[in-house]
């Protein structure tokens, strides 16, 4: 039998869902699916998964992920974190409070932080993250002993897309050593793709894999590592096109966003990859 690659699949639950039983049953869809399936499959074959539920699921969750068969295959993830561990901050966790928690991964520099998509958001600018907010939190992540899922991508396809990538990747990575870099899972998220931009559409495999070409050229070029990093790709992610992106050697798994919170959906995407 020909051995396939194990896959990553962050699931980002975004400010999803309302409530706490239907928390339940997303973690209890996926579960059921890992304890119908053969063990030597979900060992080498099958996604490590990270769920990133909202904060005020992040203990509860942590607490369903340390039992049954999630203890193997899934680990706690954050969507975000401070910029600084000890500055009064409202509204802000820090990264000791999630490393507390059993926070394993943050993501960090999400799009929905860094460009504002609604239009209420987009007129007073307040979400927008640069990039030195983003590689503040970066060393935030790595400073508590947490592994930073790192969201980089163009916000438009256009002639310049290459050099914005460029630029983007030496300002988000900016101070940081080659073991730090080397730690960091890079998500090639661009922003028209995602599901909550206008007119999302997801990207194909072919072009992904150009971009994510892109960017470990100027990992190369701006800072001296043939990296050993995880690539993965999200926006729009759904079972319909999981296999086409998770088929490519290039593309070590995906970042699902909306289809994370549909119990039904996201099992179908775990029994494609
Ligand atoms: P999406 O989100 O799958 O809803 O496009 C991706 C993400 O959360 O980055």
């Amino acid at each position: 039998m020909e051995t396939r690659a194990k896959k990553t699949i962050i699931a980002n639950w975004k400010n999803h869902p309302d409530s706490w039983a239907e928390a339940e049953q997303i973690l209890d869809a996926t579960n059921e699916y890992f304890s119908t399936t053969r063990q030597d499959l979900v060992d080498q074959v099958l996604p490590g998964i990270v769920i990133c539920p909202p904060f005020v699921f992040l203990e509860e969750v942590g607490k369903v992920l340390k039992t049954s068969h999630f203890e193997h295959e899934a680990s706690l993830g954050s969507q975000d974190i401070a910029v600084d561990d000890d500055t009064a901050l409202t509204g802000e966790i820090s990264g000791p409070m999630l490393s507390k928690l059993g926070v394993k991964y943050v993501i960090v520099g999400h799009s929905e932080r860094r460009w504002p998509h609604c239009a209420s958001l987009a007129e007073d600018g307040k979400l927008g993250e640069s990039d030195e907010v983003v590689n503040k939190k970066i060393k935030a992540v790595l400073h508590n002993g947490m592994v930073p899922i790192v969201c980089v991508g163009e916000r438009v396809r256009d002639d310049n897309f290459k050099e914005f990538l460029k630029n983007q990747i030496e300002k988000t990575f900016f101070g940081l050593s080659q073991d730090e870099l080397g730690k960091c899972i890079i998500a090639y998220e661009p922003v028209w793709a995602i599901s909550t931009s206008p007119d999302a559409h997801p990207d194909t495999p072919e072009s992904a894999i150009e971009s994510i070409g892109v960017i470990q050229d100027a990992l190369i070029s701006k800072f001296g590592i043939r990296n050993s990093n995880l690539f993965l790709y999200g926006g729009s992610v759904t079972s319909k096109n999981v296999a086409d992106f998770i088929g490519q050697k290039e593309i070590d798994g995906v970042l699902v966003g909306g289809a994370s919170i549909n119990k039904e959906e996201f099992v179908k995407i775990l029994k494609l990859i």
